[in-house]
């Protein structure tokens, strides 16, 4: 392990918190180099939500390399994206009636979000964005400009400007009501808030610590905007590709974005890749006017399109996802209330649960104590209080309620510490 600390940088962090050395994975374990199984329910940061290696994926993949199809092309035409946009086409955007068009901004999820605010701006003519309250859209200038996490933001080196945060859903207890304020700003000519270009929302936020909007707050917001003249982005980078149960995870609310951001488990295999969705009369840019060297890897796409194919054809997976999230829900409720107080809070959609405590002592106790049992479960939100899980969704109950006994485990003997 050496090596590690004497070349790798600083910045380093997951390592620190699991200081093992990964070598295989199948599905939802990941096996260090002595053999020893960990059961993931981390996932990638949900960038793994069909498991590791999925095995219909990597045939596609080596498949299409065995072959020696292309592999990197920039923004040509290939015969890898042409079946990628068909397929996503087909099985996603027609069914749920999306007229969306598709840029492939960079491989990364801050790849897509930089392309959404920009494309925000240019279509506006305008610069603000609203922001909520413990946000997360990545390390990218633009990117940490709309997040909140200070940490990350002083990262900057820079003034982060051009953004207003406002409480994200009962973030702030319901007083004002929601959205008074917001409304208030917008409406007032004296409030000193510049006309935005666009909102910028997680529909559940995962790095602020699994914080779930309701339907009826998306909805408002959406009518907000609406009213307002302003854009709705929705970054979907961590809920998107089915993590809360639906392809898309705003598809409950019944709320359409004009611009909507994916990437993690959209190629499917942990491969990178990131869409930005664009409704089709605000696609103003002009040719090359956004680019990068790595768009559109066709390896990525080879496996998102398989992945397509073999879970999006029908809403098995879907359905799957809300039946282990009520296995979930019921767990981590029983947990919680099995505990001397005060007890953690229980929350979560789809497959992104959340156990929130007081402080991020605690928090990272369970997550040790979960390692050393074989679970990885990372902890998230603004001290890192809460202990975040984020399972494959492929995961078979057999694995999923092992992963939850080892949790409550974990829990109780950091609670006794
Ligand atoms: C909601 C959201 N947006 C954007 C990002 C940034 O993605 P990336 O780390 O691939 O740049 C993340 C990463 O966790 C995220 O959760």
């Amino acid at each position: 392990m050496e090596i590690f600390a004497a070349r790798e940088s600083a910045v380093r962090s997951y390592c620190r918190q699991w200081p093992v050395l990964f070598d295989r994975a199948a599905g939802c374990w990941l096996y260090d180099e002595a053999g020893r199984g960990y059961l993931d329910f981390f996932a990638g940061a949900g960038a793994l939500n069909y498991g590791h290696n999925n095995p219909v994926l990597k045939q596609a993949l080596l498949g299409y390399l065995n072959e020696d199809r292309v592999v990197h092309s920039l923004d040509m035409y290939t015969c890898a994206k042409r079946e990628f946009l068909t397929v996503f086409d087909e099985l996603i955007l027609r069914p749920r009636q999306l007229d969306y068009r598709v840029q492939f901004p960079g491989p990364g999820g801050a790849n897509a979000v930089e392309a959404a605010l920009k494309l925000a701006r240019k279509v506006t003519g305008r610069t603000e964005m609203i922001t909520f309250t413990n946000a997360f859209h990545g390390m990218t200038l633009g990117a940490l400009s709309v997040t909140g996490n200070a940490f990350h933001r002083r990262g900057a080196g820079v003034p982060l400007g051009h953004a207003t945060p406002v409480p994200f859903d009962q973030a702030a207890d319901g007083q004002p009501p929601d959205f008074q304020w917001l409304e208030r700003l917008l409406t007032d000519q004296g409030s000193g808030l510049d006309q935005p270009a666009a909102v910028i929302v997680e529909t559940v936020q995962g790095e602020g610590g699994i914080n779930v909007a309701r339907a009826e707050w998306l909805r408002d917001l959406a009518g907000i905007c609406r009213r307002h003249d302003v854009l709705l982005i929705v970054d979907d980078v961590q809920m998107g590709a089915g993590r809360t149960g639906p392809f898309f995870s705003f598809e409950t609310s019944g709320v359409t974005p004009d611009i909507v951001c994916l990437s993690k488990s959209v190629s499917g295999y942990g491969l990178p890749m990131a869409l930005t969705l664009i409704r089709d009369d605000l696609d103003v840019w002009a040719p090359g006017e956004h680019n990068g060297t790595f768009r559109g890897i066709n390896p990525a796409l080879v496996t998102a399109t398989a992945a397509l194919r073999a879970y999006w054809q029908d809403d098995t997976l879907e359905r799957e996802t809300t039946g282990r999230s009520q296995r979930i829900t019921a767990a981590l409720s029983a947990l919680a209330e099995s505990l001397p107080g005060p007890r953690p809070r229980a929350r979560g959609r789809g497959m992104a649960h959340g156990l929130a405590f007081d402080d991020g002592e605690l928090a990272a106790k369970v997550s040790l104590a979960a390692f050393e049992r074989g679970l990885l479960v990372e902890t998230a939100g603004p001290r890192g209080e809460v202990v975040k899980l984020m399972p494959p969704l492929t995961i078979a109950d057999s694995e999923l309620d092992r992963g939850l006994t080892l949790l409550g485990e974990a829990v109780r003997v950091s609670v006794r510490l």
